[in-house]
């Protein structure tokens, strides 16, 4: 048997991105700091224990998704393609379709690198004649992906909705740069979450065991980690919520009283009430993720929901097609 083929590429953002972040975040109105900011190791942690939880119905929903569809994927994608994977986090969904895509290259890219050394070296033994790829990375940054061929036939993979953590504009802006690291030649399988009764997602985000409000403060206890603040985290609380106008979850860290925040020589004073915006989930109708693809020079081609509607995974190709009969299914 072939002895199993891993490399390592980039590092994790310095303490001073977050330094910055936060400096700024907490300076605006309203103040806010980017979801990615969650992603240390045990946020990673944190995240892959929401992904079980019963009222997280997004991780399961898209396995089942996966699963269900890997099979006509492999007609649409074909053999020996490179597999790039935009949050990889545990590795988990990739393993439903290694079996029926056959890539020769897999690539993972995460912004928590303890976490993606793990589960990328993890995968590597589970799959010793499969070449990976662990790349440390922002993708909300630009990158590129000198470790690739430009003849390799490139489908990325982006799972999970983490494209519902951009705003529309920023989520255009992202699909047009994959579309270029996609080449003409490749494609993007992206899960997204589907508009729905608020009520499903107000418990997705609001779990009985509290792991989500873990998560979400575990922001706070990073900025003490990393940069050495000043603050009380249970001074803070989680709250979510679904704010139809622009159809998205938001998430917060909302002061229980009045306080400060000490951090790298400054002072943020808070009131009760007071918020930090940490997250933003977007939902999305099929027809309104068809026109954002389509705007950023994607192709659809294919999508898959469950019987319920919760959740979308779609195939988007680089390289325009007939149109099709029938292109979304219900499974
Ligand atoms: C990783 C962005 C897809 O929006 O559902 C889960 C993150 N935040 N619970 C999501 C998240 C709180 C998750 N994404």
């Amino acid at each position: 048997m072939k002895k199993q083929s891993i490399r390592f590429h980039g590092t994790a953002p310095s303490p001073q991105c977050l330094g910055d972040a936060v400096l700024q975040g907490l300076t605006r109105r309203p103040r806010r700091i980017s979801p990615k900011f969650f992603y240390d190791e045990e946020g990673s942690r944190l995240f892959d224990a929401i992904c079980d939880l019963p009222e997280y119905y997004p991780t399961r929903t898209e396995m089942g998704i996966l699963q269900a569809c890997a099979m006509e994927l492999s007609g649409l994608i074909g053999k020996d393609a490179t597999l790039i994977e935009l949050g990889s986090g545990a590795s988990r969904k990739i393993r439903l379709l290694l079996e029926a895509l056959r890539p020769r290259h897999y690539a993972g890219l995460d912004i928590s690198q303890a976490f993606l050394h793990d589960s990328v070296s993890r995968l590597a033994r589970d799959y010793p004649w499969l070449e990976t790829h662990a790349v440390c990375a922002d993708f909300s940054e630009e990158f590129d992906l000198p470790i690739f061929a430009e003849s390799e036939r490139r489908v990325l993979f982006f799972p999970g909705s983490t494209i519902g953590n951009f705003e529309p504009h920023d989520a255009l802006t992202l699909l047009q740069r994959l579309r270029r690291v996609a080449q003409p030649n490749g494609g993007l399988l992206i899960g997204v979450d589907l508009k729905k009764d608020p009520r499903i997602l107000h418990d997705a985000y609001n779990d009985s065991q509290g792991i989500t409000a873990a998560f979400n403060r575990n922001l706070l206890k990073r900025i003490l980690r990393e940069l050495g603040a000043t603050l009380n985290v249970d001074g803070f609380q989680h709250r979510a919520f679904y704010n139809g106008g622009p159809g998205r979850i938001e998430i917060h860290l909302v002061s229980r009283g009045r306080q400060d925040i000490h951090v790298l020589g400054r002072r943020f004073s808070f009131e009760r009430g007071d918020s930090i915006h940490t997250e933003n989930s977007y939902k999305y109708s099929i027809e309104q993720f068809h026109a954002l693809a389509r705007a950023a020079g994607f192709h659809p081609r294919r999508v898959w929901t469950d019987s319920a509607d919760l959740f979308s995974v779609h195939y988007l190709s680089s390289v325009p097609s007939k149109p099709h009969a029938r292109i979304i299914s219900r499974l």
